[in-house]
Order: C-alpha cells, then structure tokens, then sequence
C-alpha cells in the first residue's frame, strides 16, 4: 500500500474510532432496575391485562397516551433505545448490535462474522447461535438485536461482507432465518437489516442502487421476504442506500412491498442517522426513526398533522406497530435484566468454538500439507496477522474479545503443537523459515482496512502478497492464512503456496479454532458462501461497481447524515441483473479460482444413488430426492450436499443452476447416510416482471447433486406440469 492510501486509512480509521465509540458511550446509558420495572409491569397490567392479545393490549395503551407521548415513541432515544413511558407502564426497551455477539456490553461471547456462520451451511447450529445470542441479550438486559444483517455479497470489495450472509439469496436466507428464529425463540427481537441492496458501503447515504424489479425479487429480497414470511422476524431495518434513486427511509417501493406484498406487522426502523425528513419516511410506512426524534419529533409532526398531510391514524399505526411487537415477545412484562442466562459462560463459548471449526474454509492442500503431523518439528509462522490476529471487522458488527480469552495465530498454533515442536514468529526470509517444516503464512485485512463506511481494495495489501511470495519461494512447504471477510486477490501466488485456509474473522475463537484445523483435532467443514475470482474483471459486477472519476477511501459522508439539501444522489447500475456470483461464472462459463460452495476435508466423500420421489409433479406439489453420502475415507468429518435446479427450457433467460437446497452431514470413516431433501413448486419459479409475479413453467427440470457448484455427481431430470 502507498504510504499516502496507508495515511489515508489512518485518517479515516482515525474517524471511524470517534464516530464509533461516540456511540459506545451511549450504549447501557439506561439504568436497569427491576424492582422498578416490577412496578412499571403491574401498572402496565392494570391498563392492558397480559391475557390479551398484542394488539388489543397495544390499543388499550395507546388509547392512554398523549399526542406527545405517542409522537415521541417514534423516535428514538438515548441512541439505543424505544423511550419508554412510566405511567403507562411502558420501560425502556433496549437495543444493540449485533449478529456477532453484544457490542458494547463487556464481557460477552465473541462470535465468528455471520459470513462464517455461512460457510457452515449448518442451519442447526446457526439456530444455536442464534439463540445462544439471545441468552447473553436476556443475561444483559438488552431486548433488541440488531442483526442478522442479510444483503448479498455482490463485490469483494463492500467494507460490510464480513456482516452478512454471501452471494446466494438461498443460502443467504436458510441461515439468517435459523438465527432469526433462535433469536426470537428466546423473546428477543432480531431486526432484519438493511432493507435493500445494501451492497457496498462507499459514499453510503448518496450512492442510489439502481435494481430492476426481477433482479431485486430473485435476489436481494429473498432473504428479507423469508425473514418476514418463514422466520417470522419482529422488525425490519432500512439501509442507508438510496433505492432506485429514493432513501430507503422513505421508499414506498420497498417498504410498500415489505408491508403490503409480505404482510409484514412488524416495527419498520431506520438504519441510524438515515432519516432526512419527516413527511416523506412517515407516509411511505417507516414506524421508527433511530437514533433519535430528528425529523420524527412534534415540531414537525404536528403542524403536518394539523395541515391534514399525515393523520392520527397513521402516527396511531405506528404506535400500535411498535408496542404489539414488544407485547408479542413479553418484551414488556418482563424486567430487562434476566439473571438466569449467563454471558460468556463456557457453554456459550463453545458454540462459537463450533462455528469457528465449522466455517474455516480449507482452499488448497496440496500433498495433504495439512493437517500437520507428528513428524513436524519446527513450525514458522510469518506475517502480520499471526500475533494480534483480527477476530472482526470494525464498524457496529464488532463485539469485543474479553482481554483474557484472547488468543492469536501464533499463540494458538503454539499451545497446540506442545512440548517438542519448536514454533517461532519469524520473517520470510529468516533462517528459521527457510528449514522449517511448515511456514504458515498469515496475512490478509483488518478492522483498520475492512470496516463499516468504506469499502476495501479486492488485493490484499502488496507488502503481505510480497511475504507470501518471499516464504514460498524459501520454503515450498508454505501454507497461507487468509483474513479478510470475503473474496481477494490468489491469481499472483497461489500456484506458488502448499496450502490456503480462509480464515475470515473468527471472533474469540481465532487461534484456538485454527490450531483444531491446522492439527486435524477437527476435520474442515466449511464451503464457500461466494465465489472467488481468478481477475477481478471476472466479477460480473466489477463493471458496474463504481462509475468512473469515483474512487475508493474516500472519506465517508458522515457529516451528511439528514442533510437532504446536501445530499447529491449518485446513481450505481446493477447491470449484472440476476447474474450474480455462480450463476455469472456457470451461465457464461467463466472459471472461477475457488467456485460457489467449494471446500476441502481431510477425508473424501462419494455422493450417490440419488433418486426421486416422482418423474413429474404438477401444481403445488413437490418432490423428494434421496441421496447415499458415504465417508470413502479414513477419517470423520462432515460433507455439504448441495442441490442445484436447472431449468431446461424457460421464457425468460435463466441462470445455468440455482441452490435450491442442501443438508450437512457428520459422517465415520466408512459410514453411509441417506439425505432427504424436498424441492416445491417455490424452487423451480421465476419472478416475472411482466405479471409482478413468481411463474413455474411446465418443463423439464434438472436436480444437480454435488459438494460444490462446479462438481455435480449425479444429474436427475423430471417434469413439472402447471
Ligand atoms: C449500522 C447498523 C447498526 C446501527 C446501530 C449503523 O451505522 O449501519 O447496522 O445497527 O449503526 O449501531
């Protein structure tokens, strides 16, 4: 990097940190006290007794409240907080960040990236994480989890990959929803964010993202609608983003399809600080405005309300919206603070310990480099990652690692080596390195390089690139360590290496969970929720990301924050349509360096004798598939059966295959087990902008069986009949 991109970082990294902890001050502002919130709890039961539902208990309360009071609930408070109202019994409701753990709440479990918890394609386990959040929010005090955040990895380069969820709406929208139910399953509200195509996090509050409707329905709204429909989320988050050229805050585009298409009841909020006004957001359907009354206060409200422009109603609906929410999740017949959940416990911890062995990606392993074994003796570990090791990006999905449980690269490859395996940080071109029997190489990014409100470059920094290539060129037996929160630059050195683990940002687990790997204490898992490219130019979206004159670093737009007057909308094209990620790659047949779903094991697994229920269905009915996976190895470990839909014969142009299902499972060196996995009329439609509606045609169909996109081993064909 050059010295001024270095400086420029630094500045901005520099401003994040005031931005960001100004907002860390604030949060616990609130002081908890449940003798108190008993008191609140049987006022609030003398006005809206618990055995009533949500929204008559919500009419009973509002029926109570002042105009004031009820235009004050719409707006935030102290930051993190719906304002709560004492004689109507009505406490502080807190809110925090996010899918990665409590941000700002001391000790707590610090999780992998929620891209980690895709690259385990373990819908179980991401249920347990989920709820294994919860307990820590019940254990302090907080009500509202502000995550998952679900929008899908369209370039490398967006600052917030590491939040979310990948590239394929699918994949994307099965595990946020598992989190989400485990979140909710608790009492907890998750907020599904950002609502939509928030997809980098450059000029965020001035760049529009231009998606047209069959491109939003297929792919950024999948995860949103499943959310809404399947999952059954509380509250929904809009993006910072323009849409379509209008603020999401105040787009009657998408909240209109949120509320009236889906049916959502739930709370509409607005990403902090992207509210520039108070008609436009209000009438368009948002219920609450964050992190504070900005615009949503009563010197704006009334006199509109008074000139007839919004009405009662509506300022009542959202009342009405916001209290049946809290009421539907115990939120306020319960004092905040629930001492029978712990944080940080040993349980707690160990769920993030299995996310973290579950997701680690193994790229490469060339000669079965790894798992390293008894004959190593010295281990050099090079690079500047290995000690301080990066457990997240920075920005409000950041959960802080308690300074006792940290443990690094170096630290956790040292402990599990033990006596006898001399281990060293060293440089590349040590003595050391160069007679070593294993080099790990650990580079990549960085809360100060990969954060929120900016976005990143798709190469890591040239001086790592330059440390991989000194190493391999020292020691052949050189394996790289990859942290950054999605796809980066291979092509210049990956011939070069042995091996390559993506590593990501494994929250508290880092070091230990790498040593497990690295030392086959666990058999790697984890396949890819996106794919990686040769040349950036094979991005399908590389075109379109940026216009011209437009570069990256540039300071965010904070200062802009509500200031319609200086918000200049500029516009990015999605272009790419539907021809995101895989479906680019296998439609146009452009190789990809790892593809979609990719990830090696320790042991091998064979997929077959696949079968289907039927050879043609018709209307609503669905069909099953059956699948023998066998562990052909000799070791345990766990293969990711995927299934992709191709459609033979369609009006409309159609990717070459979509993920329409898959199913993890934990195999003994030997054992055989038959996979189930059920495909409906939802798996084989498109979305038709001409109808504004989702068409299954008759046809032929095929199933595609494999471990990866790009290696199927068994083909199916059937027919649907309308
Ligand atoms: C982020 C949200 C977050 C909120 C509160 C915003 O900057 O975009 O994801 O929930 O801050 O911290």
């Amino acid at each position: 990097m050059s010295i001024k991109k270095k400086l420029g970082s630094i500045v901005i990294s520099l401003a994040m940190i005031s931005i960001f902890s100004c907002v860390n001050l604030d949060a616990g502002a609130v002081q908890k006290n449940s003798e108190r919130e008993l008191a609140l709890i049987d006022k609030l039961h003398e006005i809206a007794d618990p055995s009533l539902s949500p929204e008559q208990r919500a009419d009973l309360v509002i029926s109570k409240m002042s105009l004031e009071d009820r235009i004050r609930i719409i707006g935030g408070y102290q930051r993190f907080y719906i304002k709560g109202f004492a004689e109507y019994g009505l406490r502080d409701v807190e809110m925090a960040d996010a899918t990665m753990g409590l941000r700002n709440h001391g000790r707590v479990t610090a999780f992998p990236m929620a891209i980690v918890m895709a690259s385990t394609w373990n819908r179980d386990l991401i249920f347990q994480t989920g709820n294994t959040v919860a307990k820590e929010c019940r254990a302090k005090g907080v009500d509202v989890l502000l995550g998952p955040g679900v929008n899908i990895y369209r370039v490398p380069n967006n600052g917030r990959n590491y939040e979310y969820f990948g590239e394929d709406p699918y994949l994307a929208a099965q595990l946020s929803g598992e989190y989400i139910k485990g979140i909710q399953d608790l009492g907890i509200m998750a907020v599904v964010k950002h609502f939509v195509a928030d997809n980098s996090d450059f000029d965020r509050h001035r760049m529009s993202s231009d998606v047209d409707e069959r491109t939003l329905n297929e792919i950024y709204y999948p995860a949103f609608k499943n959310a809404v429909q399947n999952a059954g989320v509380k509250s929904v988050m809009t993006a910072y983003n323009p849409v379509n050229g209008v603020s999401a805050s105040e787009n009657t585009q998408i909240i209109g399809t949120l509320n009236n298409k889906w049916g959502f009841k739930g709370i509409v909020m607005a990403d902090w600080e992207s509210v520039y006004n108070a008609y436009e957001p209000f009438v368009a359907g948002l219920d609450l405005e964050m992190p504070g009354p900005r615009f949503f206060n009563a010197k704006n409200l009334i006199p509109l309300l008074e000139e007839g422009k919004i009405t009662e109603e509506q300022l009542n609906n959202k009342v009405k919206r916001i209290l049946s929410t809290c009421f539907s999740l115990g939120i306020y017949d319960r004092p905040a603070v629930d001492s029978n959940f712990a944080a940080h416990s040993d349980e707690n911890r160990a769920v993030a310990m299995k996310v973290a062995h579950e997701g680690i990606i193994l790229l490469k392993n060339k000669d079965n480099i790894l798992p390293v074994t008894e004959k190593v003796k010295k281990i050099a570990i090079v690079g500047p990652r290995a000690k301080n090791t990066p457990s997240t990006g920075f920005g409000a999905g950041m959960v802080t690692v308690p300074e006792d449980a940290k443990v690094d690269f170096y630290t956790g490859i040292k402990a599990a080596a033990g006596e006898g395996v001399d281990v060293r940080k060293v440089g590349a071109s040590s003595k050391f390195a160069r007679e070593a029997d294993v080099v790990f190489v650990c580079v990549g990014f960085s809360g100060w390089l990969e954060m929120e409100s900016m976005d990143r470059d798709w190469e890591m920094p040239s001086s790592h690139v330059r440390t991989i290539k000194r190493a391999a060129k020292n020691n052949p037996n050189t394996v790289v360590l990859i942290t950054a929160g999605g796809g980066v630059e291979t092509e210049s050195w990956i011939n070069d290496v042995a091996g390559v683990v993506h590593t990501f940002y494994l929250g508290e687990p880092r070091g230990t969970a790498i040593a497990d790997i690295i030392y086959g204490d666990v058999n790697p898992s984890g396949k890819l929720p996106y794919t990686m490219v040769k040349r950036y130019e094979d991005l399908p979206a590389s075109e379109y990301y940026l216009p011209e004159g437009k570069k990256l670093f540039r300071f965010p737009r904070l200062a802009l924050n509500g200031s319609k007057v200086l918000r200049k909308i500029w516009h990015v094209e999605y272009k790419e349509g539907i021809y995101l990620g895989y479906r680019h790659h296998d439609t146009f047949n452009v190789a990809p360096q790892f593809e979609f779903g990719f990830g090696l094991s320790y042991t091998t697994f064979d997929i077959k004798n696949a079968k289907l229920s039927a050879t043609e269905i018709s209307g609503d009915q669905s069909i099953t598939v059956t699948v023998d996976v066998t562990n052909t190895g000799d070791r345990a470990g766990s293969e990711v059966v995927q299934l992709y839909v191709a459609d033979k014969e369609s009006s409309l142009d159609r990717p070459a295959q979509e993920l329409k299902n898959f199913e993890k499972v934990f195999l003994e060196p030997g054992e055989t087990k038959s996979v189930t996995m059920t495909i409906s009329k939802d798996a084989l439609s498109y979305f038709d902008p001409a109808v504004d509606s989702w068409v299954a045609e008759s046809g032929e169909f095929e199933i595609r069986l494999g471990n990866s996109s790009r290696n199927i081993s068994q083909t199916l064909t059937f027919n649907y009949k309308k």
